[in-house]
């Protein structure tokens, strides 16, 4: 019988109480105990924890957000508080911890794996920037919300023969961008990942209206700059103005999809089984429909890039 512990850290993911349910209750099912720390690793080093029972995850699985609470924990670089978590896992007599979030969470559970904390991490971030597993849970409920918004915003473009840049969320990585700009047959998507002229996008835009296109629609990564300023360099170069429309913390929320549902349930029983072997330092992830692990180390210094046969794929498609 193990101490386990688990959190949810940096932004929230749809999915995420879907993975701690998993935790929670195959934890238990294997004889384990279950404790969580609130608001991410905050909690750890204050101290606010609650051990978890069956109940304690009861009619959470299709609900958004983490019922654990997370947060953005920039001082969590401070050797001071990563001492006192460390301390709290010691005096708590844990024997694991679960960690569910992005690369800058498992930056905080490497930090206290030096300290002999033993960590698991579970790839929890809308973006889908984590090397080691093929999507990252809350990825798919993200593209969803972002392909919903975009037929919507179609109607309004086609209606008023508007172009309107949609940006979206993703950080340093356009993933977003990439699958609900091909999903959503938009003219243009701007990611990172990919170089950006300006003279192509309004040509490709132009034209587009040319051969009696109603709508322009540009899917916009924020990492490559905002829609604000997109539209500033778009009117002077097209002569007319784009209007502009930021997603935002909508792309967080709402009811995760079957597949992050899922995702999230294979990946917290798994990361269960994990910590109880006496593994530490690797994420969990699915790549192929295959469970895998990578080290932590790994999943932070390499960046995850989009698919660029999507998006060449994206681009042919729209004519
Ligand atoms: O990492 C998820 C994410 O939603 C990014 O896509 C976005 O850039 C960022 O978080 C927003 O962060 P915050 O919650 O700190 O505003």
């Amino acid at each position: 019988m193990k101490r386990i512990a688990v959190l949810t850290s940096g932004g929230d993911a749809p999915g995420m109480n879907a993975t701690l349910r998993a935790v929670v209750r195959m934890g238990i099912h294997r004889g384990h105990r279950i404790f969580a720390f609130y608001n991410g690793f905050k909690g750890l080093v204050e101290n606010e924890s609650a051990e978890m029972y069956n109940r304690s995850v009861g009619d959470i699985l299709t609900r958004g957000g983490t019922i654990i609470g997370t947060a953005r924990y920039p001082e969590f670089k401070d050797p001071e508080l990563i001492k006192r978590a460390a301390r709290t896992f010691k005096l708590l007599e844990m024997d694991g911890l679960i960690v569910i979030g992005g690369d800058g969470s498992f930056r905080g559970a490497l930090a206290l794996e030096e300290l002999g904390v033993p960590v698991v991490g579970l790839p929890g971030t809308i973006d889908n920037d984590c090397n080691g597993t093929d999507n990252a849970i809350g990825f798919d409920t993200a593209v969803e919300t972002v392909l919903d918004c975009i037929k919507k915003l179609r109607d309004t473009a086609s209606s008023h023969q508007r172009t309107i840049i949609i940006e979206v969320m993703g950080r340093h990585s356009g993933w977003i961008a990439l699958k609900a700009g091909l999903a959503g047959g938009a003219e243009a998507i701007l990611v990172p990942e990919m170089p950006f002229e300006l003279e192509d996008l309004c040509h490709r835009l132009e034209s587009g209206i040319a051969r009696g296109k109603k709508h322009s629609l540009v899917v916009l990564a924020e990492g490559v700059m905002s829609a604000g300023e997109l539209s500033v360099m778009m009117k002077d170069k097209m002569g007319f103005a784009a209007n502009t429309v930021v997603l935002g913390y909508v792309q967080r929320g709402g009811s995760p999809t079957a597949n992050d549902i899922i995702l999230g349930s294979k990946l917290g029983a798994r990361a269960v089984d994990e910590i109880a072997a006496g593994v530490s330092g690797v994420m969990v992830g699915e790549m192929k429909g295959e469970l895998v692990t990578t080290p932590l180390q790994k999943v932070i210094d390499e960046r995850k890039i989009i698919d660029p046969t999507l998006y060449h794929l994206a681009m042919d498609l729209v004519h």
